[in-house]
């Protein structure tokens, strides 16, 4: 019994959790994971969440949402529409939330799926604990510390100084899995308590938090379990962090995810 202790993720078991294509595999059964994200205001983080959600292992990435063209110029492989979400065709996990402006209906569509979601920035704003509570289906949250404490009820510094505490009572609060964002990231769900071990002070620029919405979506896109998508999630993005070029943007992080993927599969060989 007792409060389960924290955690560190290791490379060799984040390099386990990666999904890998089989030899017959086809874009389905690799997961189609779908993006929500940016506005007229912030189109960029529209771009942001799907080229980390393209660098995520699922088969295909579906943006749903008025940042279309800008995300289509960046990257032609991406699904686009613009109406409802629950109407864009088949996804196995959505991200939703950064730079979402005050899109409040499609968020609320994107919450009554009955596949895993993950919710941040201005979702997590829009998102009322009464609406988290009643998912169906995995929940993940990516507060950074400021997020948090307004979910909360804290101040800031609070959080800040009882980091721990703060994820735990979050996921406790909400039936979510939380990762808490910052120097140190650490996730908090049903079954344990993670600290991400990698990362780098790099990392502290706009759109970065973007990027990693779009990569944790992929993942359980690709069906990983909650608490090992953010986990895994955190762990890829802070290598992506150590091997970007310096300094680096969001976007340089983004590309950097490549590298980082090459380290934890290698030896694999296909
Ligand atoms: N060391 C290691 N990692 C860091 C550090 C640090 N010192 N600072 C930040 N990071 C990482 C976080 O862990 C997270 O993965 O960088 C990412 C930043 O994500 P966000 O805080 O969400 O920032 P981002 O969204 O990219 O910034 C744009 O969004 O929510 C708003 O107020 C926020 O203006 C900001 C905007
Ligand atoms: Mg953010």
């Amino acid at each position: 019994g007792g409060v389960p202790a924290a955690e560190a993720l290791q490379h060799a078991d984040v390099s386990a959790l990666l999904p890998r294509p089989a030899a017959e595999s086809d874009k389905y059964r690799r997961g189609v994971v779908g993006v929500v994200a940016g506005s007229a205001r912030y189109p960029g983080a529209a771009v942001l969440a799907v080229s980390g959600a393209l660098r995520g292992g699922a088969g295909a990435v579906r943006y749903v949402g008025p940042a279309a063209d800008a995300v289509i110029a960046r990257h032609p492989e991406t699904l686009v529409s613009d109406g409802p979400p629950s109407k864009a065709g088949r996804v196995q996990a959505w991200t939703v939330g950064s730079g979402l402006g005050e899109d409040r209906e499609r968020l609320e569509d994107v919450l009554g799926a009955r596949v895993p979601v993950l919710i941040d920035a201005d979702g997590l704003r829009l998102a009322g604990e009464a609406a988290l509570r009643a998912r169906r289906a995995p929940t993940v949250l990516t507060p950074h510390a400021g997020e948090a404490a307004a979910l909360l009820g804290w101040e800031r510094t609070e959080v800040e100084a009882r980091r721990l505490s703060a994820v735990r009572e979050l996921s406790e609060r909400t039936g979510a899995t939380v990762l808490l964002k910052g120097s140190t990231t650490v996730v908090a769900g049903a079954s344990g308590v993670r600290v991400n071990p990698t990362g780098s002070g790099w990392l502290a620029t706009a759109g970065t938090g973007d990027v990693l919405s779009g990569l944790i979506g992929s993942l359980l896109a690709g069906g990983l379990d909650a608490l090992d998508a953010a986990s895994a999630g955190a762990y890829v993005h802070g290598l992506a962090g150590r091997l970007a070029p310096r300094p680096a943007g969001a976007s340089d992080v983004a590309e950097a995810l490549t590298e980082a993927w090459r380290d934890l599969l290698r030896g694999d060989g296909r």
